[in-house]
């Protein structure tokens, strides 16, 4: 018995050895709180007064009128997003007022607001540029977007302007695939887009800013302050054309690009025949 454990000890010794360890990861893991994590800050604390304003109030009486009123906390996603409008981001303020009109705990409110990504919990500029990075962009050159984002605006995803005009966030699909790559800024999709045609946009945005006079540092998203200053794409501001959102190549929407390639007959409908006869 004892020589048969020393003679397998060997093989059990090679097995070892050959044993291979891997990591699940080759990059190095990054530990945020960001998305999780409230601190108060001189902009985001609970001693920060927030009401919404007479007009927002008339929407939300709009708004829960189309839930049962015992479920009324159901109205919360679109409660946060017109806080978020009205005050330009998603502040411990804003949420404490939507819990407390949906008679809901604050901590559930939280959950929703730290779920989702488009709620902003920190302030943003006055143009918030999202540019999608997910596979299908990327396989479209998003690296040179986000290169000419951070060419001209001299920031990094996650940062804003000094001046306060641009928030540049990086984000996954936007769900725009078919026009990849693109961005949101605010609520509008900029798609097709190459180095130059974003550097363009970007320059159309920021002269458009200075032609009307608005404040750099007028809140983003539609935030109250920045409202009356009708800065916005697809406008004519100040004498400065923003381009319309969409597609930039001169596609309409996400049909081919070089034309179509099939169901490029005459389509049979209800009223067409065939030229035999028979139908
Ligand atoms: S991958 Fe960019 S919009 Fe879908």
């Amino acid at each position: 018995m004892a020589s048969k454990v020393f003679l397998g000890a060997p093989r059990a010794l090679r097995q070892l050895q050959r044993t291979q360890w891997r990591s699940f990861t080759s990059t190095t893991q990054k530990r945020s709180d960001a998305l999780m994590v409230h601190r108060d800050s001189a902009v985001n604390n609970p001693n920060i007064p927030f009401k919404f304003t007479p007009q927002n109030e008339g929407l939300i009486k709009e708004i829960l009128s189309r839930y049962p009123s015992q479920y009324k906390k159901a109205a919360v996603m679109p409660l946060l997003d017109l806080g978020q409008r009205q005050h330009g981001f998603t502040s411990i303020s804003v949420m404490n007022e939507v819990a407390r009109l949906l008679e809901m705990p604050p901590m559930r409110v939280y959950e929703v607001a730290t779920f989702y990504t488009m709620y902003n919990r920190s302030p943003v500029g006055r143009f918030h540029v999202q540019c999608c990075t997910t596979t299908p962009c990327q396989l479209r050159d998003s690296d040179s977007i986000m290169k000419a984002i951070e060419d001209h605006l001299g920031i990094h995803h996650g940062q804003t302007t000094a001046d306060g005009l641009f928030t540049f966030t990086e984000v996954e699909c936007l769900g725009a695939c078919a026009n990849a790559p693109m961005v949101q800024i605010n609520d509008d999709y900029y798609e097709d887009l190459t180095y130059d045609t974003t550097v363009s946009l970007l320059k159309a945005l920021q002269n458009s800013v200075e032609a009307t006079g608005a404040k750099p540092g007028d809140s983003g998203l539609g935030g109250e302050a920045g409202k009356d200053k009708n800065v916005k794409s697809g406008n004519e501001a100040g004498g400065v054309k923003v381009p319309a959102p969409g597609p930039l190549s001169g596609r309409k929407s996400c049909e081919p690009a070089a034309g179509l390639t099939s169901l490029t007959s005459e389509p049979w409908g209800n009223e067409t025949l065939r030229k035999d006869g028979a139908l």
